[in-house]
């Protein structure tokens, strides 16, 4: 794992927003696989930047997103699909019949799901995969104790964090309870993953995604068997690892072409 500290969100963002530009321009059709949630929000805007002042461009690009929830309409303030749309995508040059989210109000959501792994292998996978991570140590919407080898499908949000999501709706009982996701296989399938976290509340799953055991119990722990990972932290979410010191060593010794 590559583990890059920072010492605050914005210059994380910076990172983050290097490692994505880095794939766009090394590959002819880039294949990004995309994350919601507070953190990304801040290497989108980055990458808006980027995008408006002529430096990259996203016109090539096909983008999977992790997750919806399950219920809502893509109009949904709320909904993953509006989420990406007005935060991101509007106020890029990228092609939105290029842009794909699992869709959580189809009728069939199961058929949405075998669908959605289809449309990813026919675009010849995912070249970066951004993701966020959950209090609890999930990735997407996989939560503690589900299958590695889970592939997209309807899951069920844990008590913790439909609590934790609450903050964007007006109230916990608004939060649907269930949601498609990407399952962990499939994320463990794409060429590259960047996940990024920020804040105190994160420190112990990101010990445990790191430091601890690879373990159903915590799923982005799954991760540490991933060939080509980037973790972009700032200091309050590293403040728990124990070789700290180390990660920080090892990134000031890395050869150019070692850094992500
Ligand atoms: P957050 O969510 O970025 O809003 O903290 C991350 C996640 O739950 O995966």
């Amino acid at each position: 794992m590559e583990i890059l500290i920072r010492d605050t969100p914005e210059a994380g963002a910076k990172v983050g927003a290097s490692v994505v530009r880095k794939i766009i321009q090394t590959k002819d059709k880039p294949v990004l696989g995309l994350a919601t949630g507070g953190t990304p929000l801040r290497m989108y805007k980055v990458l808006i930047r980027m995008n408006q002042s002529g430096e990259l461009s996203f016109r090539n690009c096909t983008t999977f997103n992790l997750d919806e929830y399950g219920g809502l309409p893509p109009e949904n303030k709320r909904s993953y699909h509006y989420y990406m749309m007005s935060n991101f995508f509007d106020h890029t040059d990228i092609d939105k019949k290029n842009v794909h989210l699992p869709d959580g109000y189809a009728e069939d959501l199961r058929e949405t799901c075998r669908k959605y792994e289809n449309l990813i292998n026919d675009a010849g996978g995912i070249d970066l995969q951004v993701l966020g991570i959950g209090a609890n140590g999930h990735i997407g919407f996989n939560e503690p104790t589900g299958s590695f080898a889970s592939r997209t499908w309807v899951k069920i949000l844990s008590k913790q964090t439909i609590q934790d999501n609450s903050i964007y709706f007006d109230k916990l009982e608004e939060v649907p309870r269930h949601v498609v996701t990407m399952g962990i296989a499939t994320i463990m399938e794409s060429r590259h993953c960047l996940l990024m976290a920020n804040g105190a509340k994160k420190a112990d799953a990101i010990r445990k995604m790191i430091e601890g055991p690879v373990s159903a119990s915590c799923p982005a722990s799954i991760l540490q068997m991933h060939p080509r990972v980037t973790i972009v932290l700032d200091e309050e979410a590293s403040y728990l690892l124990t070789f700290k010191d180390h990660y920080k060593w090892v990134e000031k010794n890395k050869l150019d072409w070692q850094l992500y």
